[in-house]
């Protein structure tokens, strides 16, 4: 009891940025390659046998939540089918699915892009965060499921129709179509609404009579669209043109961090980006550099299961750091990407987690990170763990792409 006055106390003083590599404190980070009752790991075997399923169960106990029972798609509804799309280059189609548990439902629209001269394609599979019609100005994308010539004159008023293609620079389609790559996007708000309100979106289906909010060890947000991402590879996996031996998991920022929860569950992605995920995601919470766990504790209370809340402003209590989750994700390719000013996620700790998390990966013969220190800004180094470090902000463009499509190539080759 006198612990946890001392902790609530405590935590609710957050300490400064750190904004300098030399104010990071001394830390020693949990051992990826020995057991908690203390067995060395020296086998991919070893690894998945005792270590990963501890890991993992210790991520989804007290970092992004459990998901407390299954669900599977009600309905798939295809919205839209066209041939000739993108000026005749790319298929589009626009597909709901439906899931619904006692009197509640909800709805994700998948809007999809193809190339047109293949049987089947990879894809990239992503979230978006200012719904499916921001990532292209393409007039035929519904919006909220919706045509235009649908929407009511409150919608119509809001700034949906402004949004159009507003986010275009972050979804370099043309180039993914070019490349023979296909795009799965969808609005990240349509699993779970981005708020600290968990009366709507999928968690409500899932309570028993009375709960109003997840337990203490059941999922936040993210688990919430990472178990999105799952339900819409159920079904990519029915869809006749898509290759789902080649879904790539994609995700900025805090879908960043959420692709690569999504990874470490479900086996079936085969490639996973990072991009600018920082906090809660690629980067090591015991550097404490830039955003810190107390900062998106208490900013985003709802993104992480509320036993997370325990380690604000005591990291070092983590049974495990971030490098451990990408580790979760060997040996399938992972691809780890930062930006030179976006200091606020830790552009250093995105890199070292994705150094130690190679061990792993050499465990299963696999390429890591073979370099000692960050490379230089713009210098790409593609093995079957990847890293960059992009110049510039926090955002996603036409460079990161062109860096995931060439290390797609690379893997889906060597594999
Ligand atoms: C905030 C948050 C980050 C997050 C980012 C985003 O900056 O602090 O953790 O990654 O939003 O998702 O855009």
């Amino acid at each position: 009891m006198a612990l946890m006055i001392y902790h609530q106390l405590f935590a609710q003083r957050s300490t400064p940025t750190i904004k300098n590599e030399a104010d990071v404190p001394a830390y020693d980070l949990p051992l990826l390659l020995r057991t908690e009752s203390g067995i060395e790991v020296k086998t991919a075997e070893a690894w998945e046998r005792l270590r990963r399923p501890e890991i993992h169960a210790y991520f989804a106990n007290q970092v992004y939540g459990v998901v407390p029972s299954e669900l599977n798609i009600h309905k798939v509804e295809v919205l839209d089918f066209e041939p000739n799309a993108l000026g005749g280059k790319a298929i589009r189609k626009q597909v709901q699915l439906h899931f619904k548990k006692g009197k509640k439902s909800i709805a994700m629209r998948l809007l999809i892009y193809l190339p047109k001269d293949k049987k089947k394609s990879p894809v990239f599979l992503a979230y978006n965060f200012k719904g499916n019609h921001s990532v292209n100005s393409d007039p035929a994308i519904l919006i909220g499921g919706k045509k235009e010539s649908e929407l009511s004159q409150e919608e119509l008023k809001s700034d949906k129709l402004g949004s159009r293609g507003s986010r275009s620079s972050r979804w370099a389609i043309d180039t993914m179509i070019g490349a023979g790559y296909g795009l799965v996007t969808i609005d990240y708000n349509d699993v779970d609404p981005d708020k600290n309100d968990f009366s709507d979106g999928i968690h409500s289906l899932f309570y028993k009579s009375g709960q109003t909010a997840p337990e203490k060890n059941e999922w936040g947000s993210l688990s919430a669209w990472a178990w999105g991402m799952s339900k819409a590879m159920d079904y990519l996996e029915t869809e006749p043109l898509v290759d789902s031996k080649k879904v790539i998991l994609f995700g900025h920022s805090r879908l960043g961090k959420t692709a690569l929860w999504a990874g470490a569950n479900d086996k079936r992605f085969s490639l996973v980006i990072s991009n600018n995920s920082g906090c809660g995601g690629a980067a090591l919470s015991r550097r404490r550099f830039g955003e810190k766990l107390s900062d998106i504790n208490t900013k985003f209370p709802h993104w992480f299961c509320e036993n997370f809340h325990f380690f604000n402003e005591n990291e070092s209590a983590l049974a495990v750091d971030q490098h451990m989750l990408i580790a979760l994700i060997a040996p399938r390719p992972v691809y780890v990407a930062s930006a030179s000013q976006d200091l606020w996620a830790d552009p250093k700790g995105e890199f070292l987690a994705a150094q130690w998390a190679s061990s792993v990966y050499l465990l299963y013969g696999k390429k890591g990170l073979t370099m000692q220190s960050q490379p230089p800004v713009n210098t790409p180094y593609h093995g079957t763990v990847g890293y960059h470090l992009r110049e510039g902000k926090h955002d996603v463009t036409q460079y990161d792409w062109e860096q995931y499509i060439k290390f797609a190539e690379k893997n889906f080759k060597s594999n």
